[in-house]
């Protein structure tokens, strides 16, 4: 079964409001609630006293109805009475203003007041519901770090801070070297000498920047692991998730992802952003237990907190859409942001799958189609997998070290990792994404994208990949940095120099809109000619083979891209960032092929496997209806047709294929 639900806020309604929810959820096909993430006020109207028989009653109604739920504990938000006994656990930002309280996420989670609390409510609401009959698991708390809340500068984080320092580094003798505070007169003799990152003067130093942004991080996460811990101890049959953000920067989500079953995420495409952005995210979020849920699907024109402006109106069609490409790409579970729009509050612009007046219109009937399709499909599909030869190395250090230091302007870190997916996603490959610590040995293919962060360690690691037959491809800028963010004192990409058979002569940083040409070397090269802009090295080849030059100018016939047989495998280094139509040609030479080639442009395809076979997903996220070829004719799921080789697939079409 996929579970297919709505984030639901019975403390928004009176009865009399809320009379037709519970049936027109079950025509819809919904099969599963998230509930209480918001309700902390209502759960404790005072310290100490709990109160849940409201919560009870629309569970067991839920339940009466073969609708179980999902139970968040509250703690985004604690009650007003709490915020004002206890002031200090107020976050601060960089320029020491406190984050002040009448909206969410403003608590910090290092404040030992705010800690207690949330445990005690946690440890409350596990007790109560851990043998109530509908409750299946827990979301916890609501996307940790929304509204750049992941960095707090208050004096509780700071002491945190430096105990965090003490447990990595021991003494400041080590901090000081790790973070070459000779510079700058930075040089500490004790730990209360050691500050936050707080706004100044000029730039911070990157180490120090560094070492914060993986405090701020492993803040969220041991906040998330006593959580876990408390409810997988109080409530052993229930699953525990956090609802991420997608390609959110600023927590590790590879760590956090430890302490969930599996992780869920929220996904609000707009119908004018790129179609394949929720599939990169979708991909994200799958690859860091192997499965995942969309915890909140958009479902109606969102409304911005503070802006006040209203989004898009999802097209016809689109709900259906955003649905099967959660599924296609291997969720197990999709629940729409929100069962209903509310009549109040900073989100009361927000829409639902019902409007505020609670009337079925046609979001609402696309919704319910889309249910009967999952209810019917699902009993096949539920339990397979998405399994690809192809993975992104897309580490959380890379991107907070570029996020400080991005070398060219206008050069991100995610959007490169993006462009290199969105190259895979047209060999219908699916993506996973791994970190240095990830187990690489299943796949093929590794793109280690500006690698920026390496030592010995990783390069032997990624090394032993190329040997044992994979493909390895670093991108401009790796290897340049020591995992503290100072900068190595050999020739780039240091660590990874002789794995890549080449070191890097020269960097060019092109801010001001400069390109170069390059074209390939050799006639089986996968570089093909291309007009590259922000950044070019020039490398000089030892062992390794160019792939592509310069085409004129001061670099003619200056090595741009080589290729180092490594043992049974191969490593490529691209000293320019190759993009769009020469990017996917790239790509499509290294990748293994895919059994559907030639997707048109705006087709998804994507694959998933289980006992019950193995399922092709065709989506159509274009304006136009457009045709593919199968490798023969197989059932379509949802029609039962038996269509094929080729095959039309209409505007907002799916195709689910037993292959
Ligand atoms: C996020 C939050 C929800 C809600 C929606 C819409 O994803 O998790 O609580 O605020 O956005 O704004």
């Amino acid at each position: 079964m996929i579970q297919y639900g709505a984030c639901y806020y019975p403390e928004h309604w009176t009865p009399e409001q809320a009379k037709n929810h519970i049936p027109l959820m079950k025509r819809a096909n919904i099969n599963v609630v998230r509930m209480g993430e918001f309700a902390w006020s209502r759960f404790e109207p005072e310290q100490g006293r709990y109160r849940f028989d409201w919560m009870d009653e629309v569970i067991q109604s839920l339940h009466k109805e073969g609708i179980s739920t999902v139970l968040c504990t509250p703690t985004c938000i604690p009650p007003q009475w709490a915020v004002v006994k206890h002031p200090g656990m107020l976050q601060r930002d960089a320029h020491g203003r406190v984050r002040n309280p009448g909206a969410r996420c403003h608590c910090c989670k290092n404040a030992p007041e705010y800690q207690l609390l949330s445990e005690r409510i946690v440890d409350q609401m596990a007790r109560h519901y851990a043998e109530m009959p509908g409750v299946i698991g827990w979301q916890t708390d609501n996307e940790f770090g929304c509204h750049n809340t992941t960095r707090c500068y208050c004096d509780h984080c700071q002491a945190a801070f430096r105990d965090w320092l003490l447990e990595k580094y021991k003494d400041t003798d080590t901090v000081n070297q790790a973070w070459g505070t000779a510079f700058w007169s930075f040089e500490f003799q004790q730990w209360n000498e050691i500050p936050l990152p707080r706004a100044m003067p000029a730039g911070n130093n990157p180490s120090h920047w560094l070492d914060f942004a993986r405090f701020s991080s492993d803040t969220q996460v041991k906040f998330q692991q006593a959580q876990y811990d408390l409810l997988k101890g109080l409530c052993p049959k229930h699953f525990v998730t956090h609802n991420f953000m997608g390609r959110f920067p600023e927590i590790d989500y590879y760590k956090l992802a430890q302490f969930t079953d599996f992780p869920s995420w929220d996904n609000y495409p707009e119908g004018c952003d790129d179609p394949f952005l929720p599939a990169y995210q979708h991909e994200i979020t799958r690859s860091f237990t192997g499965s995942f849920w969309v915890m909140e699907q958009k479902s109606g024109p969102t409304g911005d907190s503070q802006s006040g402006l209203l989004g898009e109106q999802p097209e016809p069609g689109e709900i259906r859409r955003w649905t099967w490409q959660a599924v296609a790409n291997g969720a197990d579970g999709v629940c729409y942001f929100r069962w209903r729009a509310c009549l109040s509050g900073a989100e009361q612009y927000w829409h639902g799958i019902l409007d505020h007046d609670g009337a079925p219109r046609r979001r609402y009937a696309e919704v319910a189609k889309t249910g009967e399709e999952l209810a019917r499909l699902g009993k096949v599909i539920a339990g397979s997998k998405v399994e690809t030869p192809v993975a992104i190395l897309r580490g959380y250090p890379m991107l907070w070290s570029i996020e400080r230091q991005p070398g060219a302007a206008g050069f991100h870190y995610d959007d490169h990792c993006y462009e290199i997916y969105r190259a895979v996603k047209r060999t219908a490959h699916g993506c996973d994404f791994v970190n240095i610590d990830s187990g690489i040995d299943k796949y093929k293919v590794l793109f280690a994208p500006c690698l920026c962060l390496a030592d010995k360690k990783l390069a032997d690691k990624l090394d032993a990949f190329a040997q044992a037959g994979g493909t390895v491809v670093f991108t401009p800028q790796s290897g340049a940095r020591t995992p503290s963010n100072t900068m190595w004192a050999h020739p780039r990409p240091g660590a990874l120099a002789a794995m890549a058979g080449l070191t890097v002569d020269e960097v060019r940083p092109y801010h001001h809109g400069q390109t170069e040409n390059v074209e390939p070397v050799g006639s089986d090269s996968p570089v093909s000619s291309a007009t590259v802009e922000k950044w070019v090295e020039v490398l000089a080849c030892r062992d390794a083979q160019p792939v592509a030059q310069y085409a004129e100018g001061r670099l003619k016939e200056k090595c741009a891209a080589a290729r180092n047989s490594r043992g049974k495998g191969a490593v490529y280094y691209l000293g320019v960032y190759l993009q769009g139509e020469a990017l996917a040609a790239f790509v499509a030479a290294i990748a293994p092929e895919f059994p559907v080639p030639g997707i048109p442009e705006g087709v998804e395809v994507t694959r998933r496997s289980g006992k019950q076979g193995s399922f092709l997903f065709v989506i159509n996220h274009g304006n136009q209806s457009q045709t593919l070829t199968l490798p023969s004719a197989f059932e379509e799921l949802i029609t039962g047709e038996k269509i094929g080789p080729e095959v039309k697939v209409a505007r907002n079409g799916i195709l689910v294929f037993k292959t």
